[in-house]
């Protein structure tokens, strides 16, 4: 199979959950921004901000907000910086989700590419969690403005424990020409005459 250090990062990011309290440049940090500046958006309307969290105060403030979506607060609050992805649904009322969802990948992949570990503490759409509005808890701490959505945040440091993970086989999920016939799922109809 073709492979290639692009390719490698892609397959061997993890979502790391514990982190030891090694640091991480302000170099390193400035290449994994450069890498989400890049990150492509409808229009190129370029929604997105990032917030780059290092105060300890701050980070243990953001931890113990984000315990409410993922256990593992502890390791979150030891790493060094927190990059907080946020957009402005403004800039792009149709997409800004998935302009601030590919801005977040390339964070991750960039920090990867760098021998760092990441995470994506999923905030948009947190609002719906029994523990409260995690991402208007996150914005009242972070300052920002009530008309942005913060998407995720992105801890990077190094890896505390090397995790595995697993995909659905290709076999499963690529459709050759047509989608397969899924038992019990009906095929979607065209909303408009098919024009030939
Ligand atoms: C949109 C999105 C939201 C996520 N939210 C969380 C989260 O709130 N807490 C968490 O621990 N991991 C979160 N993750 C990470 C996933 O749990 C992780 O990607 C998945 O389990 C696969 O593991 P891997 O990334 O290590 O391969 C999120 C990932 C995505 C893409």
């Amino acid at each position: 199979m073709i492979d290639n250090p692009t390719l490698k990062a892609i397959r061997e990011r993890r979502s790391t959950l514990d982190f030891t309290s090694e640091p991480v440049t302000d170099e390193q940090v400035e290449a994994i921004l450069e890498a989400g500046r890049w990150a492509p958006s409808a229009l190129n309307s370029q929604p997105w901000d990032f917030v780059v969290v290092r105060d300890p105060q701050l980070r243990t403030g953001i931890a113990i907000i984000l315990r409410r979506i993922t256990w593992a607060w502890g390791g979150f609050a030891r790493v060094p910086v927190m990059i907080v992805v946020s957009v402005d649904p403004s800039r792009d009322p149709d997409h800004f989700v998935e302009a601030g969802a590919v801005a977040t990948q390339n964070l991750c992949l960039a920090a990867q590419s760098l021998g760092l570990a990441s995470s994506w503490a999923g905030v948009y759409g947190s609002s719906r969690a029994a523990e409260g509005n995690v991402e208007q808890d996150l914005k009242a701490v972070l300052s920002m403005p009530r008309a942005h959505r913060i998407i995720a945040v992105v801890p990077i440091g190094v890896a505390q424990i090397e995790r595995e993970s697993y995909r659905r086989p290709l076999a499963e999920i690529v459709h050759p020409d047509r989608f397969r016939s899924l038992p019990g799922a009906e095929p979607e109809e065209a909303a408009t005459p098919h024009r030939r």
